[in-house]
């Protein structure tokens, strides 16, 4: 792109009597800079801010450039600075900052620094050294100056997305917000590497000439000094910063529908963020530099780090390596499959069992494989995607019962008699409400009707019933045809399984296409699930430790003014709005707690909560410390 050429950074810095009046850089190849100096030379001097007495030109050699590619841009139409303000709130919000009031109150603070604030996002304790010039972020452009030009003059826009797009690569920025200390111009920005470049139309009064910059940092201290050094050294280019306006032969066209969709789903407050949990799963982990009390967590029992698990784990990779090699019908089992479907199905008192990548494969799988055009489907309204995915790609007709209503499935079974097969299916506990599936009634039901039955125990197993079993053995009644559970939850490794009959079992090895046309799992994922299964059938206490805190973790939030419900370990507290579920959420993460905000697709709209998970080894204290944080973080 730049050629074998070096390249130079050319900076201009105006001021007059010592006051900062303008300055801008460009990185361009060594026969541009003549022309690049000359016309940042031609932009001091002509100023709407007034005329410089004096002016500077550095020019310097560039270092080691990193290319990152642009942001995105989108804008907000706002038409006073308080609705630009509030959209800034909004957005910032669906990223989990959450002190959004104190946040704008120090920006205030902001408009007499030549510099930008660096804030620690959750304390708003300011981080850089030198409080009266803040940090600035020098040494980029826009990769097209640098591939051809020397400066094509004045362009505030590109400029604001080039820096933009170089504050978010800095480690442990998580966004910014910017508004121009120019009096006539009323348009700011938010930026982050999940929302993008967001230019807010109004967020300010005419006339104000207050302006400023804050960069907010979640990390460690540690890493502060070199977050800055970034910001204030490293070269950057910004490739494919897009131009104002639409452009008929813009390469990007063919992508403007996928990006209007997003849009869409930051509009509706549904843009998803990961966050990077730096240790093992537990209930407490070190996210993003802070040590939080997890309630986000599947692994209910705890199994994920036991030392037995662990070491298991780690015994088979020493002896069969970390891949499998392929699916087990073109390469084998290997020992640790086979040792874990026997221990299955001996677990869920079934004739055999089938393991699978995932828990997701499983549910498609069965599903596919048993059902296609010709038959039905009967499938609970609350079910999990995976199931919903399955019954999809089956092309079977597919009808949705209500949630849980047996009475509304007979109805149904009765109305796909001349079906050639019916497959009733149902999660066992309800993934999103904690709720239970009437078990005996279900078989009752399915029974009558001759109808396969099929529950997907993803939540039961290692949770329900007095040894872990599951619903079975919650209910103490007789099994379904197809029992469907994963590895991935209370046993803390990674897969899916089937319990069922031989028959079952030997079918699905021969016309399910997750089996068959995917590399099974690594011989270590299922020495893992198999060693937890044991530490599960040693210590019963667990199952009922995750039950014992579900129940108190709803005693408490009943305490303190909150009404839920929960079967298991997973406790939804409603929220109802997403945009709020998705603030409760950043309020607890303030507070020390990690719940995560669940919302449409998973649930349906304006049924938003928060999806707290309990999980074996949290203690009394801990519990009541979520209950309280959850409350302070609902009422804010
Ligand atoms: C009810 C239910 N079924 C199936 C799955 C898929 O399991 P896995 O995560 O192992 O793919 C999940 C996981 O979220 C689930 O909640």
């Amino acid at each position: 792109m730049s050629g074998d050429s070096p390249l130079y950074c050319v900076k201009m810095r105006a001021s007059r009597d010592g006051a900062h009046i303008s300055g801008a850089e460009k990185i361009v190849p060594a026969s541009a800079v003549p022309g690049t100096a000359e016309a940042l030379a031609a932009r001091a001097l002509a100023h709407p801010k007034g005329s410089p007495d004096d002016v500077r030109i550095k020019v310097e050699r560039a270092g080691e450039i990193l290319h990152l590619p642009s942001l995105p841009v989108r804008t907000y139409k706002t038409a006073t600075a308080a609705e630009g303000m509030a959209k800034a709130a909004e957005l910032l919000a669906s990223d989990g900052v959450a002190r959004l009031p104190e946040i704008f109150a120090r920006f205030r603070e902001t408009y007499a620094m030549r510099g930008a604030m660096l804030l620690d996002a959750d304390t708003l304790e300011r981080l850089e050294p030198d409080r009266a010039r803040g940090v600035r972020a020098t040494y980029m452009d826009d990769a097209e100056s640098a591939a051809k030009r020397s400066a094509s003059g004045k362009n505030h826009y590109a400029e604001a997305i080039v820096l933009a797009t170089k504050v978010q690569a800095a480690p442990g920025v998580i966004a910014e917000i910017c508004v121009s200390d120019d009096p006539d111009y009323l348009t700011g920005y938010v930026a982050s590497s999940t929302l993008g470049y967001c230019r807010i139309t109004t967020i300010k009064e005419k006339g104000d000439p207050a302006g400023g910059r804050i960069f907010l940092y979640r990390g460690p201290r540690e890493q502060v000094p070199e977050t800055i050094r970034f910001l204030e050294k490293q070269c950057v280019l910004v490739e494919g910063v897009p131009v104002l306006g639409p452009s008929p032969e813009a390469p990007e066209t063919r992508w403007r529908g996928l990006r209007e969709d997003l849009d869409a789903v930051r509009d509706a407050g549904l843009w998803r963020t990961i966050r990077t949990c730096e240790s093992a799963a537990g209930p407490h982990a070190r996210i993003e530099g802070r040590d939080l009390l997890v309630l986000s967590s599947n692994d209910y029992l705890d199994l994920a780090r036991d030392p037995r698990v662990v070491e298991a784990a780690a015994r088979a990779v020493r002896e069969f390596g970390t891949g499998s090699g392929g699916s087990r019908l073109t390469t084998g089992s290997q020992p640790p499959h086979e040792a874990l479907e026997r221990h299955l199905a001996a677990f869920k008192g079934t004739e055999d069992a089938l393991i699978f990548g995932t828990g997701y494969m499983a549910n498609v799988g069965v599903i596919t494989a048993i059902c296609g055009k010709g038959d039905a489907i009967l499938s609970d309204e609350l079910n999990h995607a995976s199931i919903i995915d399955g019954c999809r790609l089956s092309r079977a007709d597919v009808l949705v019962y209500r949630h849980n209503d047996m009475d509304d499935l007979s109805r149904k079974l009765s109305a796909c008699r001349e079906h050639r097969r019916r497959l009733v299916v149902s999660d066992a506990v309800f993934s999103m409400d904690g709720d239970l599936l009437d078990l005996p009634r279900f078989l009752e039901t399915t029974r009558r009707h001759d109808a396969f039955s099929m529950i997907d125990e993803a939540h039961a197993t290692g949770v329900l019933g007095a040894t872990g079993r599951g619903l079975c053995e919650h209910f103490s009644c007789g099994h379904p045809d197809i029992l469907m559970g994963t590895l991935s939850k209370a046993l803390g490794a990674e897969g899916g399984f089937i319990c069922g009959s031989r028959l079952l079992v030997d079918y699905l090895r021969n016309r399910s296409r997750p089996f068959i046309f995917s590399t099974s799992l690594p011989p270590s994922v299922a020495a893992a699930a198999d060693a937890a299964l044991s530490v599960l059938e040693a210590e019963p206490w667990r199952a009922e430790a995750v039950r014992r805190n579900a129940r108190s973790l709803v005693g408490e939030l009943a305490r303190l003014g909150i009404q839920t419900r929960t079967e298991s370990a997973i406790v939804p507290i409603p929220v109802g709005d997403e945009t709020r579920a998705v603030c409760a959420s950043a309020a607890l993460l303030e507070r020390g707690v990690w719940i995560p905000a669940i919302r449409y697709p998973t649930v349906a709209r304006g049924t938003a909560r928060l999806r707290a998970a309990v999980m074996a080894t949290h203690t009394d204290e801990e519990i009541r410390f979520a209950a309280g944080a959850i409350a302070e973080a609902l009422s804010q």
